[in-house]
């Protein structure tokens, strides 16, 4: 049986822009989160506290988050990948903040520059510095089906780090197939592992639609009882440390789809389509959902 209501996501504004060359100016993020909201979205991560050496785009972390007008009831969480990234975060005004580990020793390396372990033992110190201000935390694992180094990724691997992360305080696991390789078989395997250590309802999934899959992989997490789906509005996105990973799956397919299913999402497809129209405008890019796409030849 399929849930009723699915909480969506929105990771456009940090994974959607985080590989952008061009300098996408501070107000424009700031204006891309303001609409996403207006849209019902009630998640929105904003950005990341990250190195701006390594992901130069999002150097600007500090003024996004201090220049959103924070609606009630809706969260922004930004990326920290250790202390001094969670204490800029708290500093800027962060209510939720997520840490991201990989389930790949060649994906950890290249993305955080380290292994799994001492990725686990950094975020056990940023997690505790987290509860201690009685932060939200949320948890990803990256390359829960495939690495692009080392290919296929056991679903135990996966199990543990996800399992880590939960028994540290991350109040919700989001699952990254982060190179999009996944398929419905790949994945199933994967989830029943994780599910053995993780509750069904801390668990997100978080797909790349590189191969085409994502809609058809999200829709067999439903099934399993999954109700968190990460996306991001007009498919933007990839990840500077997955060479050829494309967007995520977009949000405007995913409100299509689970519309169509009749689950509820609180989000208005029309509006949703028009912070989507704005940011490609911007960006100077064709629409990245197909649905979009679709809708407004009509
Ligand atoms: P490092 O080079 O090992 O660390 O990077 P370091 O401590 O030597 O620091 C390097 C420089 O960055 C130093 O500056 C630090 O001060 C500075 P310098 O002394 O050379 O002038 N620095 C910082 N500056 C600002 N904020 C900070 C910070 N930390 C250090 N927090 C580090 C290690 C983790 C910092 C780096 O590798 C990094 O920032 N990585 C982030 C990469 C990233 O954001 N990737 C994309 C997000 S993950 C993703 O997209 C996948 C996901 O969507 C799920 C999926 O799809 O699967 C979540
Ligand atoms: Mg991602």
């Amino acid at each position: 049986e399929l849930p009723r209501f699915v909480k969506i996501v929105e990771v456009g504004p940090r994974d959607g822009l985080q590989n952008e060359k061009g300098n996408v100016p501070t107000s424009v993020k700031i204006q891309l989160i303001h609409k996403l909201v207006g849209a019902g979205l009630s998640v929105v991560e904003a950005t990341s506290f990250v190195s701006p050496k390594w992901v130069p785009q999002l150097a600007d972390a500090k003024e996004v988050l201090k220049g959103i007008q924070q609606e009630p009831g809706v969260r922004y969480p930004v990326l920290t990948p250790n202390l001094r990234g969670f204490e800029a975060a708290i500093a800027a005004g962060a209510k939720e903040i997520a840490v991201f580990a990989s389930a790949s020793e060649s994906f950890s390396k290249s993305n955080i520059n380290c292994t799994i372990e001492e990725s686990l033992v950094r975020y056990r110190d940023v997690t505790e510095a987290a509860k201690k201000h009685g932060l939200t935390i949320r948890g990803y694992v990256s390359c829960v089906i495939g690495c692009p180094v080392e290919g296929a990724i056991d679903p135990s691997k996966v199990a543990y780090v996800a399992k880590e992360l939960y028994n540290m305080g991350c109040s919700e696991i989001s699952l990254g197939d982060t190179t999009g390789v996944g398929t419905p078989g790949s994945v199933v395997a994967m989830l029943q592992a994780v599910m053995a250590f993780v509750p069904l309802d801390k668990i997100a999934v978080h797909f790349h639609d590189t191969y085409g899959q994502a809609l058809a992989n999200i829709l067999v997490s439903l099934q399993m009882g999954i109700n968190v789906v990460d996306s991001s509005v007009s498919g933007l996105g990839g990840c500077p440390y997955a060479k050829g990973a494309t967007g995520n799956v977009a949000t405007e397919d995913v409100v299509y789809m689970l519309h169509g299913l009749g689950i509820k999402t609180n989000v208005d497809l029309n509006k949703l389509m028009e912070a989507g129209d704005y940011i490609s405008k911007e960006l100077g890019r064709p629409l990245g959902s197909k649905t979009a796409t679709a809708l407004r030849k009509l």
